[in-house]
């Protein structure tokens, strides 16, 4: 390993156009860490989170994953991350199953190798009866649920989701927030945007705010609600408010 970093995000900028996008965001996690990334619509979350999962290129700045920059070692670098888009766009032809097993071949991975786990995952995520089911027949959660497990079953070092909870029951929530404690305890590293904050809250290990653009503030749930004055406030939606102000969007 070339760095203590499983995810380095230095000095990130992007435009489409005349809108900024990201202005200078950076962030770094070690490996093992939930990283909650939290902001008001429009922020920035979802376009950092396609760059780092090479969707995207920065107009200035460096990613690196396990010290492998997205750009220039593109494969080596996207070979460790899953990733759970925020809209995802899904083959509505293929079932629950070929779908799965398309991604981990895509992925070099061959699918007898974790076909106990995808038959776990689907008995974890209540959809062993949707297995042969295409995804043009699910609903929005179940598509969800789907993703993520994709994105398990990849095994990859780093989980990147863009609110991978929407949709979610608070059953599939509970699931969900179990499996992925057990991955990142095992070292896998988690970065995961997330408009629920009372999640976020109880499910981080450490939190960043990001507001046009870049974090405006970061670390434990705890040190992110003692910020300025030393004082906890009583909730991080208490402190979300205060630091992005009520009318969040710019
Ligand atoms: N494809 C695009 N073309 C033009 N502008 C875009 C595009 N994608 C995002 N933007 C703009 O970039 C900014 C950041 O958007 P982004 O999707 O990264 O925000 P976000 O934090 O993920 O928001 P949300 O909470 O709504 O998902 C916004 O001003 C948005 O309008
Ligand atoms: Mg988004």
């Amino acid at each position: 390993m070339r760095t203590r970093y499983a995810v380095e995000i230095v000095d990130l900028h992007k435009s489409y156009g005349k809108t900024v996008a990201l202005n200078g965001l950076t962030l770094r996690v070690e490996p093992g860490e939930i990283y909650g990334l939290i902001g008001p619509n429009g922020a920035g979350k979802t376009t950092t989170l396609k760059i780092l999962c090479g969707l995207l290129k920065p107009d200035k700045g460096v990613v690196r994953v396990y010290g492998y920059d997205v750009v220039r070692e593109r494969l080596k670098a996207l070979k460790l991350i899953g990733y759970v888009p925020e809209n995802p766009v899904v083959f509505q032809n293929l079932s629950v199953e070929e779908f799965l097993r398309f991604i981990i071949a895509l992925r070099g991975i061959d699918s007898e190798e974790v076909s106990s786990e995808l038959s776990y995952y689907l008995e974890v995520f209540d959809l062993e009866d949707k297995r042969h089911k295409l995804l043009g027949e699910l609903s929005r959660g179940m598509i969800q649920k789907v993703l993520v497990t994709a994105a398990f079953l990849v095994k990859p070092k780093v989980l990147v989701m863009d609110e991978p909870m929407a949709g979610m029951d608070p059953s599939s929530q509970h699931a969900f927030k179990r499996e992925v404690k057990k991955l990142a305890a095992q070292g896998v590293t988690v970065i995961i945007s997330s408009h629920l904050l009372d999640l976020v809250e109880k499910f981080c290990t450490r939190v960043g705010i990001i507001h046009r653009g870049r974090i405006v503030l970061e670390g434990s749930v705890d040190g992110v609600k003692r910020y300025a004055t030393g004082k906890p406030r009583g909730s991080l939606e208490e402190v979300f408010l205060e630091i992005v102000g009520k009318g969040g969007e710019r």
